[in-house]
């Protein structure tokens, strides 16, 4: 089935989302993603009804104004992104460059909108005084309005109502949960990028800190998931996590790499998953029960 995916994001798990999914309880009150970018994971779960609550998060607030106009009034947020993509025909280039300062002086979300389906790689990135810098993509104009509504509306369908919508830092969203959520995290690539890493609003994830926040949702029996390392063929990246966090790790065949390919190189690049052992028990698997549950020659288990 073909998932909606309104908002264009770099580091979207929508291609995997897939993969993730049968790591989810079939059942949970809350989902919840401390680190929602375009939410892939929540859409996904949404549309396989997995959860009667979902809380989207993101340190980034006009991206989480985008989210609340996206759910609330999907007619608004269609109408003014199929206004600016008819605007710009003729005068695609200059036009960009005045929706960018736009967005830079009122943080308006529908031109956040337009900038994220037009910009290099769908990928935000800021200057040091917090404006956002990313260049046009002049190869493309930006997705059809026409297609950009039905998922807006199919979107709004799967949210309203059951989305809590916040922009707060991961800590403060994860210290709510209970025991019968269940948090999906995906935080910025470290290793990768470091703290500083531009393509976000914040300055990263520290790891430390991430590792104390971690500890505590172990202490506190709460179920998670965590999208978090990776490697491609032998290069790996990411901070190893403590052993003592007792973390099921499982790694999901994310196809090609594009830059390797550009360079000739064909590897595979793998994203790592690790499960809280609470969640292991909730879900009631073994390593051998997960193989046969999940069937797919694009997980390799490797519990750790
Ligand atoms: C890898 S992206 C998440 C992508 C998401 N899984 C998706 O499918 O689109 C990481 C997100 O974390 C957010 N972020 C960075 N630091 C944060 C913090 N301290 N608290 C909450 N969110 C943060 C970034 O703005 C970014 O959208």
């Amino acid at each position: 089935m073909k998932l909606p995916h309104p908002i264009p994001y770099q580091g979207s798990k929508r291609n995997i989302a897939k993969f993730i999914l049968p790591f989810f309880p079939r059942q949970m009150e809350t989902l919840i993603e401390p680190f929602a970018g375009s939410a892939a994971i929540s859409i996904a779960a949404a549309c396989a009804g997995k959860a009667s609550r979902f809380h989207l998060n993101d340190i980034n607030k006009p991206l989480m104004t985008l989210w609340r106009s996206i759910i609330n009034h999907p007619e608004e947020i269609a109408d003014g992104y199929e206004r600016l993509w008819v605007e710009q025909q003729g005068r695609e280039r200059r036009y960009y460059d005045q929706i960018r300062d736009l967005f830079n002086k009122t943080q308006e979300p529908q031109y956040l909108f337009y900038l994220l389906a037009r910009c290099v790689k769908a990928s935000i990135r800021y200057n040091a005084k917090g404006e956002f810098n990313q260049s046009p993509d002049n190869r493309r104009l930006g997705r059809n309005p026409d297609q950009m509504k039905e998922d807006i509306f199919a979107v709004s369908n799967l949210f309203h109502g059951r989305a809590k919508i916040t922009s707060v830092d991961y800590r403060d969203v994860i210290d709510s949960a209970t025991k019968d959520d269940l948090v999906y995290m995906d935080p910025p690539y470290q290793g990768v990028c470091g703290t500083d890493d531009p393509r976000y609003y914040s300055n990263g994830v520290k790891f430390e800190e991430f590792i104390l926040a971690l500890e505590s949702l172990v202490r506190r029996r709460i179920s998670f998931v965590l999208s978090y390392d990776g490697r491609t063929g032998t290069k790996t990246y990411g901070k190893q996590l403590p052993r003592e966090l007792g973390l099921g790790r499982i790694e999901i065949n994310a196809g090609r790499s594009t830059q390797l390919t550009l360079l000739g190189k064909s590897e595979n690049t793998f994203e790592a998953i690790y499960l809280s052992s609470d969640l292991m028990n909730r879900l009631e698997i073994t390593e051998k029960e997960l193989a046969r549950q999940v069937g797919s020659k694009a997980i390799q288990l490797a519990f750790a």
